[in-house]
């Protein structure tokens, strides 16, 4: 909805180079135009180009909030004459996002996407179908790279059907997904991180490499770049893109607290900490999960995996002993194979996919199993709650 021919044409203008989105362009005064939306047919995100000086205009706007859509669909207002006074008077009337005008293409953009995560987070959608994983550890070297792939690798089977599986090695500096599966460290994610408006279904596509084990994998950079290069809103569209076109993204994250991790947690159905059976090891753990848990997060879905378990008589720390001073019961326990997983690593082939009858792989597909379980559990809860 814009006032005039040429905010009509500044909008046409900032949208060229997005063909996916589809507008809708109505001129006129807000408060002259009745606006409605036939049942399901109201649009994403409606944009409104707002006369801050008059009233009606703000009172239509107020209308429109209130009446005319629900919470799925984002109202973004843009104006000429922008004040404070006047965002924080459009706040208070639940608008999701200001554009002040003259605006360019990345402003749009940044707005649109600022827009969709505002009626994600409002409606729960999680944005695609897919289902996120993260693994990541306490201590160095405790396995997480090792389930990471092979949880990818069993996730292939998981369901009836062949699923669609994305492996994101996000370790960006020490990232070794791609050597345990043979495959090259490719620029993929240097490209994202260097132009995130550019990433699609098709570039996400072109950056992958396919595993043996029937899954994609986005290598870390063969040189490793800092920490910062990745930025939160850039992993939180990768993330988004990757869960519209795969049924399960597993992520592998790297032995470091970075401020983008926040997208990957906010995302996540699963985030596992793995770790073994050591003082050390279950109290960096500990640790850990309070650090995922920090900032308001504490409905972050962490798990702890506990790996290379052995049963050994005489044990200073058992599992019972761990798991109190966890504060919580291990969600997996992963036996240790040296033979099977030096193999795989040498191989260059998940030790699912060698052996997916070992004690390693079954415990691998029970793990998976109960997951996919859960999330069938917890999508019916909620298409039946809703
Ligand atoms: N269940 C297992 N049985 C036997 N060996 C294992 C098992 N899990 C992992 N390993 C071995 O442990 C070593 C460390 O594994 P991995 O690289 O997966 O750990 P990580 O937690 O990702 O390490 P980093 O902190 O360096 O990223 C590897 O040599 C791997 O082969
Ligand atoms: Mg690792």
């Amino acid at each position: 909805m814009v006032r005039t021919a040429e905010s009509r044409d500044s909008l046409l203008a900032a949208l060229a180079h997005e063909p996916r989105v589809q507008v809708d362009i109505r001129i006129g005064a807000l408060k002259d135009t009745r606006l409605s939306f036939a049942e399901g047919k109201a649009p994403e995100v409606l944009l409104c180009d707002v006369d801050m000086h008059d009233a009606d205009d703000l009172a239509a706007l107020h209308f429109l909030k209130r009446e005319v859509i629900n919470g799925h669909t984002a109202l973004i207002a843009t104006s000429d004459s922008l004040s404070t006074a006047a965002i924080r008077s459009l706040l208070r009337d639940g608008v999701d996002d200001f554009l002040p005008q003259p605006f360019t293409h990345e402003e749009m953009v940044e707005a649109l996407r600022t827009a969709d995560a505002k009626t994600r987070s409002r409606t729960g959608d999680s944005g695609g179908r897919g289902r996120v994983y993260a693994f990541t550890r306490g201590c160095g070297g405790m396995g997480a790279t090792t389930l990471a792939v092979n949880t990818a690798c069993a996730l292939v089977g998981a369901k009836s059907a062949r699923s669609r599986v994305c492996l994101i090695d996000l370790d960006v500096q020490f990232g070794v997904a791609g050597l345990y599966l043979d495959l090259e460290n490719r620029s993929g994610l240097i490209e994202i991180a260097a132009q995130p408006d550019r990433l699609d279904a098709e570039l996400l596509k072109a950056a992958v490499s396919t595993a043996e084990g029937g899954f994609d994998v986005l290598t870390a950079p063969a040189v490793p770049i800092p920490l910062e290069a990745l930025k939160t809103d850039v992993v939180g569209h990768l993330i988004d893109v990757a869960r519209q076109n795969y049924d399960f993204v597993v992520v592998d994250l790297p032995h470091a607290l970075t401020d983008w991790m926040e997208a990957i947690l906010l995302r996540a159905d699963r985030v596992l900490v793995v770790t073994q059976l050591s003082v050390p090891s279950i109290h960096q753990t500990r640790k850990i999960i309070d650090a995922l848990h920090d900032d308001g997060r504490s409905q972050v879905p962490v798990g702890v995996l506990l790996n290379r378990y052995r049963k050994r008589w005489g044990d200073s720390i058992d599992l019972r002993q761990a798991e109190k001073a966890l504060g919580m019961p291990f969600s997996h326990v992963i036996p240790n194979d040296f033979d099977l997983v030096s193999e795989s690593v040498n191989r260059g082939v998940p030790a699912y996919a060698i052996n997916r009858r070992s004690r390693f792989g079954r415990a691998v597909e029970d793990m998976v199993a109960s997951d996919v379980k859960d999330f069938a559990r917890a999508e019916a809860n909620a298409s039946s709650g809703s």
